[in-house]
């Protein structure tokens, strides 16, 4: 065998196995079929959206906020082209990087298209057509998710458009249809409605980012309209987007069964991705995929075929780039004779709006479900100094714990640098801390952290003390 371990995909779940397996002593190779490594993520996902999230949220607080902070600065104007430029920057200079972690972890990458000839052999056939053939002992599937684009949707790249094209506008769109009130939804739809274009979504169940705790959505929802003037069209199913011109006109019905029409220069389809396997000839290796496309894999991650792994968005679960690199790991780690855990429970979700939304463990919408009893302690931020000082007072931090062994069991929070600060949950929940245990810890003030400790204060017998 030429390699130990081949990993087909380059994007964080791919690569992340691909340097495990190499510090572990394997022999590995990695494939992609673009020439820039890093996969959705670093390429077309999680890099270039907060790089434009970031840019835009500067240019909001230059137009919105510095006056108040007593700064003036004139009327700002907006340099599309050179804020797509840095973005295109930092995805370079990011993929280079990875480019850099294969050759110092001697791996060696291979750019083309990876099909199975058979369960251990991989045919690598380069943009020009030119093929070559590699054999493995071991090889995991990594090769990541697409938009998902629904019936009915002239999806033409220009107006009608996903993510992938939502990065690269040369233009700042009057009116922006979102199709979706998920994740990419809220947050490209931020970037726009920042810039100053108008923002519709339109969304099927009757929320926001509905697979986040409800406290959370109804808060997004709030400060999203109240702050870049969102409308929304909730428990509304779209039936059609058509390109006409320069106009886009969506169809779409409520619950009521009504017809709803609306106008927009450009449309974001974001209603999911789905898992991608396309041209990696997986009947040829006898490897199994689900209903949903999703490769079928067992607990340890395994497809049915004992020397073929598969991990991220092209298998179950949540499709985040932190899951994908776990499970990376994991693989490396159980090839190498270890035994790994994932606790799929404390996969954070995080949304990168402005304030950032953030949750882990059990949403309250599911404890309700599962008639587990609990108590919650919430905190605004409102009543922070720290936020009082940055005018960040919008958002709350809600903790979830065990009503008779104070054991948390989920922590949800709207509100600046929720991102970063749900680690502390995370930390928190892996020791399965009681919400007195962070109650009792001193958290520096003035900091944003405060309001975890006051929810849980408020969790723990009503005690926080600064509302
Ligand atoms: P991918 O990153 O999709 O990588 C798969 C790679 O495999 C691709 O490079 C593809 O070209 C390659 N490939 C496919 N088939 C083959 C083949 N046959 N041969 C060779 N190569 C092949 N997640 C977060 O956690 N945080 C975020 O902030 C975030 N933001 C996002 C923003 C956007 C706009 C989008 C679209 C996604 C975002 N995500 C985010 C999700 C995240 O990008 C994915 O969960 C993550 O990239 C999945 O990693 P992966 O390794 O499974 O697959
Ligand atoms: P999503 O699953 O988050 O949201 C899709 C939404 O579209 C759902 O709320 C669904 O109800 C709605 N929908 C579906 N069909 C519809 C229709 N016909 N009409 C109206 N609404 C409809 O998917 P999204 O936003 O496309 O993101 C894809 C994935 O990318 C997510 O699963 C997420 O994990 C990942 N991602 C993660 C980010 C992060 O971690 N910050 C950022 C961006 C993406």
């Amino acid at each position: 065998m030429n390699y130990d371990v081949t990993v087909i995909g380059s994007g964080p779940g791919g690569y992340v196995a691909a340097i495990r397996c190499a510090q572990l002593g394997m022999k590995t190779a990695i494939i992609e079929k673009y020439n820039s490594l890093g996969g959705t993520c670093l390429n077309v996902g999680c890099i270039p959206s907060k790089a434009l999230l970031d840019s835009s949220e500067h240019y909001f607080k230059a137009t919105h906020e510095f006056k108040e902070h007593g700064i003036d600065i004139g009327k700002p104007k907006i340099n599309l082209k050179q804020m797509i430029q840095r973005k295109s920057e930092v995805v370079d200079q990011t993929s280079g990087g990875v480019e850099f972690l294969m050759k110092k972890n001697k791996i060696d990458t291979y750019h083309g298209l990876g099909s199975f000839v058979d369960k251990n052999t991989i045919k690598i056939t380069d943009a020009e057509g030119k093929e070559q053939q590699i054999t493995s002992k071991n090889t995991i599937i990594a090769t990541g998710s697409k938009p998902m684009i629904i019936p009915g949707i002239d999806y033409d790249k220009k107006r009608v458009i996903t993510s992938t094209e939502a990065l690269n506008l040369s233009e700042v769109p009057k009116h922006m249809v979102v199709i979706g009130g998920g994740v990419i939804g809220v947050e490209l739809g931020s970037v726009y409605a920042r810039l100053g274009a108008k923002v519709t979504v339109v969304e099927f169940l009757d929320s926001l980012i509905p697979g986040m705790d409800s406290t959370l959505a109804k808060e997004l929802q709030r400060v999203l309209k109240k702050q870049l003037g969102f409308q929304y069209h909730f428990k509304t199913k779209v039936t059609s987007a058509q390109t006409k011109g320069k106009e886009v006109i969506i169809k779409a019905e409520n619950s009521k069964g009504e017809e709803i029409e609306l106008k927009a220069d450009y449309c974001l389809v974001s209603v999911g991705r789905k898992p991608f396997t396309e041209g990696l000839g997986l009947e040829k290796a006898g490897v199994e995929s689900d209903e949903r496309g999703r490769v079928k894999v067992n607990d340890h991650l395994q497809t049915n075929v004992s020397n073929i792994y598969a991990i991220g968005d092209v298998v179950q679960g949540a499709m985040l780039a932190h899951k994908a690199e776990e499970e990376g790991v994991f693989v490396a780690e159980a090839l190498a004779g270890q035994k790994p855990h994932i606790n799929y429970k404390l996969i954070p979700g995080v949304v990168y709006t402005w304030p950032e939304v953030a949750g882990v463990g059990y949403t309250e919408q599911e404890l309700k479900a599962s008639k587990r009893k609990y108590k919650v302690g919430s905190f605004p931020m409102r009543a922070l100094g720290r936020a009082r000082a940055s005018m960040d007072i919008d958002g709350v931090i809600k903790v979830i714990a065990d009503a008779e062994t104070d054991e948390i069991l989920g922590v949800h929070m709207i509100g600046a640098r929720a991102a970063d600060m749900i680690a502390e949950a995370v930390v928190a929940m892996e020791y399965r801390a009681s919400a007195e245990d962070i109650a009792r810890m001193s958290h520096a003030h003035p900091t944003f952290t405060e309001a975890i400790k006051e929810a849980c204060l408020a969790a723990t017998d009503n005690r926080a003390l600064h509302v």
